[in-house]
């Protein structure tokens, strides 16, 4: 049975799509605008990638922003009026599609790259998007996941994977009934990559410059080839 906390997330995005769109439309959320954003565009375009799959887009200003540079990019998630602002904004490709609908018969194809951008936040949701994500990519494609870091994020809770209780502290008054979300550590994260077939290739720290604490944490995986899992099964 699908967790009670799964669905308030979904709830939650579906009652705050104008918020949402207001505070990127005005640049509202500081940590974006003074490094996330930079962080994960770059780490995107340091690998190269023609083609991208945006997972849990939001209003899509990353597949706008990629689209800009030529990159050919599309863009899904589970809210429809999100989508619908995204369509009406133009520069990508949008969908609306659920993370346990992703799957081959409703994209147009395979990437060469999978970001999932602050849009991993649940329990069992989550690990059953990592089960799908590799049937969705290309030979040696990458995963690229931006999300809290679990130290400076972990706060004074116990550093502890669980569920934690969901704010909207530091957004405008506008936003309503915040979501929980699930709690990671490092390690679970990289265990995650790892089960699904995945070499980390790089783990970024992208830094505020004005705390000089972690602003997030990005993982960079690539799908390992079946000979090198193969090999570490018999190892
Ligand atoms: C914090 S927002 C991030 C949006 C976007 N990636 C960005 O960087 O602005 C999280 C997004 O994940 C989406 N999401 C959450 N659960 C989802 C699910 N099960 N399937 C598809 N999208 C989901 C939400 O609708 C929301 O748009």
């Amino acid at each position: 049975m699908k967790e009670k906390f799964e669905d308030e997330i979904i709830d939650s995005w579906k009652n705050n799509v104008n918020p949402w769109i207001t505070a990127i439309r005005d640049g509202e959320i500081e940590s974006r605008f003074l490094v996330t954003n930079k962080a994960v565009v770059n780490a995107i375009l340091n690998r190269k990638p023609k083609t991208v799959l945006d997972v849990g887009c939001g209003e899509g200003w990353l597949v706008r922003e990629l689209a800009k540079i030529g990159i050919s990019c599309m863009g899904t998630d589970i809210v429809p009026k999100l989508i619908e602002h995204a369509k009406k904004v133009g520069g990508g490709r949008f969908k609306t599609i659920p993370y346990e609908n992703l799957s081959h018969n409703l994209l147009p194809k395979k990437f060469d790259l999978i970001v999932c951008n602050f849009s991993l936040l649940g329990n069992e949701s989550v690990i059953d998007l990592f089960q799908q994500i590799p049937a969705l990519l290309n030979k040696g494609g990458l995963f690229i996941v931006q999300t809290i870091h679990p130290i400076s994020g972990c706060g004074e809770e116990k550093y502890i994977d669980g569920w934690r209780k969901g704010s909207w502290k530091g957004f405008s008054a506008e936003f309503s009934k915040p979501a929980p979300w699930y709690f990671r550590t490092l390690e679970t994260w990289k265990i995650l990559f790892q089960e699904n077939g995945f070499k980390l290739r790089e783990v970024l720290e992208p830094l505020n410059p004005k705390t000089k604490v972690p602003a997030s944490v990005i993982f960079i995986g690539q799908l390992a080839s079946r000979l090198s899992i193969q090999k570490k099964v018999l190892l």
